[in-house]
């Protein structure tokens, strides 16, 4: 079982397989986003137990406007719908929302769902639950670089960093990524640069508390050493606090 003390602060998902969970049962694409939704409202119930502070999570990348347009304006109806639905709940549990990505494209009825949950939310601290909707990480850099060119600022690893997106909730420690592929797919580029990796084969609406909870073990078994040998780090973890 994880210990309270390994509990990564900030996880990470990048929630995919929904289309291969619903193929494989001969349902249309769309339904398994919407038992993708499902399998977060999970998560974000089981990260508010465990005392996770912030969860951000991959729901639209800038690179899924590639899709067919039936399955791209039936991701916008299920994100509307969710969060509609969810507010209310969310609310209760002490979860707040922000959206994270670009606002351009978006239409407006999916910019206001965003905005309104945002500030139904925003007086809640238990977890903070980044949406990732249009977003790149290239589009998060390019983007806090254009800010600081905008200022006159100079751009510094420090300037750059406190300009992303995610600036406000830190790095994350963990990043999980379901449906078996073995990469990043535009996500964190800049902020994943310490994130410990989890890869998992189930597919995103199957990723359940035992899944979660695997990821957290596998997670407290690393030696996180951030460029230090294994005695600093041991010599770190012995210091009085
Ligand atoms: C992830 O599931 C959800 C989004 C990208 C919106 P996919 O839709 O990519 O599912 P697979 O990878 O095709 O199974
Ligand atoms: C990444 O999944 C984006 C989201 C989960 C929102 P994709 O399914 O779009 O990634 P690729 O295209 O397989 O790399
Ligand atoms: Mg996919």
């Amino acid at each position: 079982m994880s210990t309270q003390q390994h509990i990564p602060h900030h996880i990470a998902v990048v929630m995919d397989g929904n289309g291969r969970w619903a193929s494989k049962r001969l349902l249309p694409r769309i339904a398994g986003h919407r038992q993708g939704v499902e399998s977060l409202k999970r998560l974000v119930r089981a990260c508010v137990v465990r005392g996770v502070s912030v969860l951000t999570v991959f729901a639209f990348s800038s690179e899924n406007w590639n899709r067919p347009a039936d399955e791209v304006s039936g991701l916008m109806d299920i994100l509307v719908l969710a969060l509609a639905r969810e507010v209310p709940q969310l609310k209760r549990d002490g979860v707040r929302l922000k959206f994270i990505g670009a606002r351009e494209g978006l239409s407006k009825r999916v910019t206001r769902g965003l905005l309104e949950a945002e500030s139904a939310t925003q007086t809640n601290s238990r977890l903070m639950l980044n949406v990732c909707f249009n977003y790149g990480g290239r589009w998060d850099i390019a983007n806090a670089a254009s800010q600081l060119a905008l200022l006159g600022q100079e751009i510094t690893e420090k300037s750059l960093g406190a300009s992303l997106s995610t600036a406000d909730c830190g790095d994350p420690d963990l990043i999980i990524r379901t449906g078996g592929e073995r990469r990043l797919s535009n996500f964190l580029l800049w902020q994943a640069a310490y994130a410990e990796l989890f890869f998992s084969d189930l597919l995103w609406p199957d990723f359940d508390e035992l899944a979660l909870e695997g990821a957290l073990d596998d997670f407290a078994s690393r030696e996180r050493r951030f460029g230090m040998t294994s005695a600093q780090v041991a010599d770190q973890t012995n210091q009085p606090a």
